[in-house]
């Protein structure tokens, strides 16, 4: 978790104060600080890169605002593209096609062609993608996503490397994949995993890493074939509560590419972090709108629910809280953070020792800038809200507040109904 600057009783983000970015832009706002994503990209390379050759392939699905990846692209990033969009928002942004590796899951054959089209990478989950993609083209540079059998995260549902999920090339059939690949004309280039997502310890990794390997060398002496790249997938967790400890980098580091160097001829890291790189790049700040006292609760009820911020009610993920314009002060009565949404659900945090609040208070949830943004909603018609870049004080849009025009431009009532 970052540690923010406390101005008089106000929270600094990237310079700036809190309570001026919402008095300027409104709530609820995402803020981001353009260093703050910079320093994480630069952490992770440097680990990587003073052992081996590294590609960080930023995966772009955990907030896809232009500005973001255009600062990761100025840093020298490659992406992890999940669909069609993602590569189009990644061109947009200046990434040259070769930069970006598509895996996708359950890859329709119109994804393909649209892909071939572009000139993107793709790393192949399926033996059904491989055999349609080679009906388009057997030009690109492929490689294959394997299940290896090896699963960790945060919450089940974001485990994604366990046997029984729908992820990748089953182990058993991955040497049959890459020799299918070359007898359809195909060159293969790379092996990737991906465990899941949110994991704070190495070890997963190095298991992962000792599956990628295997593989590897069995593809050296079975098929002759040298990859160029090992891909360890994403997942690097990051402390969301205060007295969690962030991932010993340079551990994992050292871990993963001795593994690779000693035992394979792969000339390339690959790995794919996400959440790592711009979680706690972004708070999210969100006005005290209504406060209501029940015999069981005080409720907070803030601009920010569900359709803002999904983590909190989908896989009950912890985000911390402060009061932007209270900031430092001890905190006295428990509040639940709740938000606009018709469901009960609908919470930003539980049980939260907070100062005693009053309504115009700004409340500031951190660690929003992975999966915030990129996995809101319009539930309930309600405008995704505007996103907010800070650099050393100075702020700029690079998203707008959308409008209730925006939500409803796709409708369309058929003219027997208008009679
Ligand atoms: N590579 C692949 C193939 C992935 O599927 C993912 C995430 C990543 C990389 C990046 O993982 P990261 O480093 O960000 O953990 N919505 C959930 C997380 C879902 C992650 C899905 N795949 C959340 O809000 O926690």
């Amino acid at each position: 978790m970052r540690i923010f600057k406390n101005d008089d009783g106000h929270m600094l983000i990237g310079g700036a104060r809190a309570t001026d970015i919402a008095l300027e832009y409104g709530t609820p706002v995402y803020v981001t600080d353009e260093d703050a994503v910079r320093e994480n990209y630069r952490a992770v390379y440097r680990a990587f890169s003073q052992h081996m050759p590294t590609r960080i392939h930023y995966a772009c699905k955990a907030n896809t605002n232009l500005a973001i990846l255009r600062i990761l692209e100025q840093e020298g990033s490659c992406i992890d593209a999940v669909s069609i969009g993602e590569v189009e928002a990644c061109l947009r942004a200046g990434f040259t096609p070769q930069r970006i590796l598509y895996t996708g899951v359950n890859v329709s054959t119109p994804e393909l062609e649209a892909l071939a089209g572009r000139g993107v990478p793709i790393n192949v989950d399926s033996l059904s993608e491989l055999e349609r993609l080679a009906e388009i083209t057997t030009k690109l540079p492929i490689s294959f996503r394997v299940n290896p059998e090896v699963g960790a995260g945060y919450h089940e549902k974001v485990v994604t490397g366990a046997r029984s999920t729908k992820f990748g090339v089953p182990k058993n059939q991955i040497i049959e994949a890459y020799s299918r690949a070359i007898d359809l004309g195909f060159h293969p280039v790379g092996l990737h995993a991906h465990i899941g997502a949110g994991v704070q310890v190495v070890e997963p990794f190095t298991r992962v890493t000792d599956v990628l390997v295997s593989i590897a060398q069995e593809l050296e002496e079975k098929l002759g074939l040298d990859l160029e790249f090992i891909d360890i997938g994403g997942g690097i967790g990051i402390p969301y509560r205060c007295e969690e400890q962030p991932m010993d980098l340079e551990h994992l580091a050292e871990e993963v590419t001795r593994r690779i160097k000693e035992n394979t001829s792969a000339k390339i890291v690959a790995l794919e972090p996400g959440r790592y790189i711009v979680a706690d790049s972004t708070v999210l700040l969100t006005t005290v709108v209504n406060l209501k006292d029940t015999p069981d609760k005080k409720y907070a009820g803030v601009d920010a629910g569900f359709n803002t911020l999904v983590r909190p009610a989908f896989y009950g993920s912890y985000h911390h809280i402060d009061v932007a314009n209270k900031f430092g002060q001890p905190g006295s009565l428990v509040y639940d953070v709740v938000g606009p949404i018709c469901e009960t659900g609908d919470h930003i945090g539980k049980e939260r020792l907070l100062p005693p609040l009053e309504e115009g208070d700004l409340i500031a949830v951190y660690d929003a800038g992975a999966y915030g943004f990129s996995m809101s909603s319009q539930y309930n018609m309600r405008p995704k809200c505007c996103e907010v870049l800070v650099q050393q004080g100075n702020t700029c849009l690079i998203r707008e507040k959308e409008t209730v025009d925006d939500l409803l431009r796709h409708d369309r009532i058929p003219s027997r109904l208008m009679i």
